[in-house]
């Protein structure tokens, strides 16, 4: 039998290393970071989980020395030596074991390493697709291992923080009917039963909701979702929620309880102490000040309405605008006078991009006379212009005339990319908000139906419920719905669910759902609802977007081990992938062309 370890065994990591252990005999494994032949000398920096360690071999060392001679990058080794402290010229503080090294006393070459099509380094990153085929070494970086590790002690802290409360953890089927939430569904063929699917789920919703029923009265998961979405940087086809849910419960409790749980995830995990409880906007108030229900509230540059002020306006743009129903709404960007024409260029660019028309300035100067849209303002216009915006010589007014959706999205882009490109965004703040008060229901222009903004499950506000009885104030229901955003990212989002078989009802008849779609889609769920449901409700933090924003991450796929591309590729084990004919057979499928 193959002794893998020569009869050998691991006393320390390499990383764990200290000047506390100065003359210790020690046994380290790992990798061959780095190999350096010096002047007779060979340095082997050798890395594992915990850190690198830097290994001297001595030509005298004669059979070790030999060994040393022939290890490449990434072979390997064990090493067991004794643990020295350096000379103080040769001290490396940029080592976290720096102050020691180990001088080997034999050395075992446990495997070797072809050489690797990436370099292991932060410093050199290769393309990412390469990165992604080769997950298993880039994943040895140490950037991505301490994310990693960041991701465990989150998971860790979350289930202590949970558990400590009274919350039952409690898996819940991968193979289900689907949840609407909105997105596509991820389908399963099934073998046993022709012609007939399961979906992955999209989220626990309804199981969790089931589980109040059942009388669980606190539950959570690390749970798995899965949706067939087009992807952006802090999207995932698959990803990770913490999915909780708890009865007899307000909405106060749960702020509560979330707000607890942040601090103590950031304390555990950062080391970092967190303000709270967390400032509470509305929807309405999110949108008229930031223009997004996931406002980035690090910086200012709040929205400002104008449109009363152009009431009377001669500046076409502003008037056709108006003509339409739109609104005028603008940011006063302090300084922004020195804000050159390329840059307002770009700033259009951007609100082209996001659907927008164009956007109008006003430089506020005493000196300059009026070019662009000001040059259309009248002397009444401009002095409530600054009276509204507060403006001083040497602001800038930036304006948008649309629709008021249309409004909104592009100052909202302009306004985040102001915040970056001006250096408005402090470092090290972590900007928790509550928005709260959405509207229960959406209208989808295309179809012309409602649908729900969050989802169906919500419990509309109570001074609203009538409302549901009132088709001219559907747009009006406000649900019992709340998202936790930070630093511009939609982080959870939850609500108290309708516990009332009535009024669930009514909600989907509000939906425009036939009878027949209802009892195939949710008469479980619906016929569950008449037999005692408590009170209850819940949120559902992403633990991918937590990780990015305890990380700084800019990327979703930092902070999942095996991630998958823009593209909802596997790049490693080349999923998706074709499957041989007899399991299209099996499954009772056939290919469409
Ligand atoms: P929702 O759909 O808002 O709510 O999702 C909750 C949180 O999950 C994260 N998230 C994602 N993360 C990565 N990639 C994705 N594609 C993705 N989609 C969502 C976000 C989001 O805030 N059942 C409800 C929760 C509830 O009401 O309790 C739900 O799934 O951080
Ligand atoms: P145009 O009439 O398209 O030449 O635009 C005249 C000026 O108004 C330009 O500076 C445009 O960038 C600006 N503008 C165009 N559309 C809008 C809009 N919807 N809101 C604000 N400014 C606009």
């Amino acid at each position: 039998m193959l002794d893998l370890y020569r009869g050998i065994a691991r006393t320390h990591y390499c990383g764990n290393l200290s000047i506390q252990e100065t003359g210790t005999e020690v046994t380290i494994m790992g990798w061959v970071h780095r190999r350096r032949d010096l002047g007779g000398l060979i340095f082997l920096d050798l890395r594992d989980v915990k850190g690198i360690v830097q290994v001297v071999v001595h030509p005298e060392d004669k059979e070790a020395f030999q060994k040393a001679e022939k290890v490449r990058n990434e072979y390997v080794v064990a090493v067991k030596g004794t643990v020295l402290a350096r000379t103080e010229q040769n001290i490396n503080l940029q080592m976290a074991t720096g102050q020691i090294e180990v001088k080997a006393e034999a050395l075992w070459n446990l495997n070797e390493a072809a050489p690797l099509p990436i370099q292991i380094s932060d410093a050199a990153l290769a393309d990412e697709d390469l990165r992604l085929k080769y997950r298993y070494l880039d994943l040895r970086r140490e950037k991505l291992q301490q994310i990693l590790l960041k991701r465990h002690a989150l998971i860790t802290a979350i289930r202590e923080y949970l558990n400590q409360r009274g919350f039952y953890e409690i898996e819940t089927p991968i193979l289900m009917k689907s949840t609407p939430e909105g997105a596509r569904d991820y389908l399963v063929p099934s073998r046993i039963h022709p012609h007939k699917f399961y979906a992955l789920p999209q989220s626990p919703q309804m199981f969790k909701q089931l589980l109040m029923i059942a009388g669980f009265d606190r539950y959570y998961q690390i749970a798995k979702c899965f949706r067939d979405e087009d992807l952006r940087a802090d999207r995932q086809p698959e990803f990770t929620q913490l999915d909780l849910e708890m009865s007899f419960v307000k909405q106060e409790e749960i702020f509560a309880l979330m707000e607890g749980l942040m601090a103590y995830i950031f304390k555990q995990v950062n080391g970092q102490e967190i303000v709270t409880p967390f400032p509470r906007l509305t929807y309405r108030e999110a949108m008229d000040k930031y223009g997004i229900d996931k406002p980035d509230i690090r910086f200012g540059l709040e929205l400002v309405d104008l449109t009363d002020i152009f009431a009377g306006t001669r500046f076409q743009v502003f008037q056709s605008a108006l003509n339409a129903k739109g609104t005028i709404r603008g940011i006063l960007v302090p300084n922004g006078a020195a804000l050159t024409r390329k840059q307002q260029d770009e700033l259009i660019e951007l609100a082209k991009h996001n659907g927008g028309k164009g956007l109008a300035f006003w430089k506020i100067s005493n000196s300059e006379p009026d070019n662009g849209a000001g040059k259309f303002f009248s002397s009444e216009e401009k002095a409530a212009l600054l009276a509204r915006t507060q403006g001083k010589e040497n602001d800038l007014i930036v304006m948008a005339a649309d629709s008021n959706d249309m409004v909104f999205k592009v100052l909202a882009a302009v306004r985040n990319h102001l915040g970056a490109k001006l250096d408005l965004i402090p470092k090290d703040v972590f900007a928790f908000a509550w928005i709260t008060d959405f509207p229960l229901f959406r209208k989808n222009e295309e179809t012309g139906r409602w649908e729900p903004a969050h989802h169906m499950f919500t419990l509309p506000k109570n001074e609203h419920i009538p409302w549901l009885d009132e088709p001219d104030k559907t747009g009006d229901i406000l649900g019992q719905l709340y998202d936790l955003v930070c630093n511009g990212m939609e982080l959870s989002s939850g609500s108290i669910r309708c516990h009332r078989y009535d009024v669930q009802k009514k909600i989907f008849d509000v939906l425009g759902l036939t009878e027949e779609e209802l009892q195939d889609k949710f008469g479980f769920f619906l016929e569950a609802l008449k037999y005692g449901t408590p009170p209850h409700g819940g949120i559902a933090p992403g633990i991918d977007r937590l990780v990015m924003i305890l990380t700084g991450a800019d990327s979703i796929r930092d902070v999942i081990a095996f991630p998958k591309t823009l593209k909802a590729a596997d790049l490693m084990c080349g999923s998706p992938s074709e499957v041989n004919p007899l399991q299209w057979q099996e499954l009772h499928l056939k290919p469409s062309d």
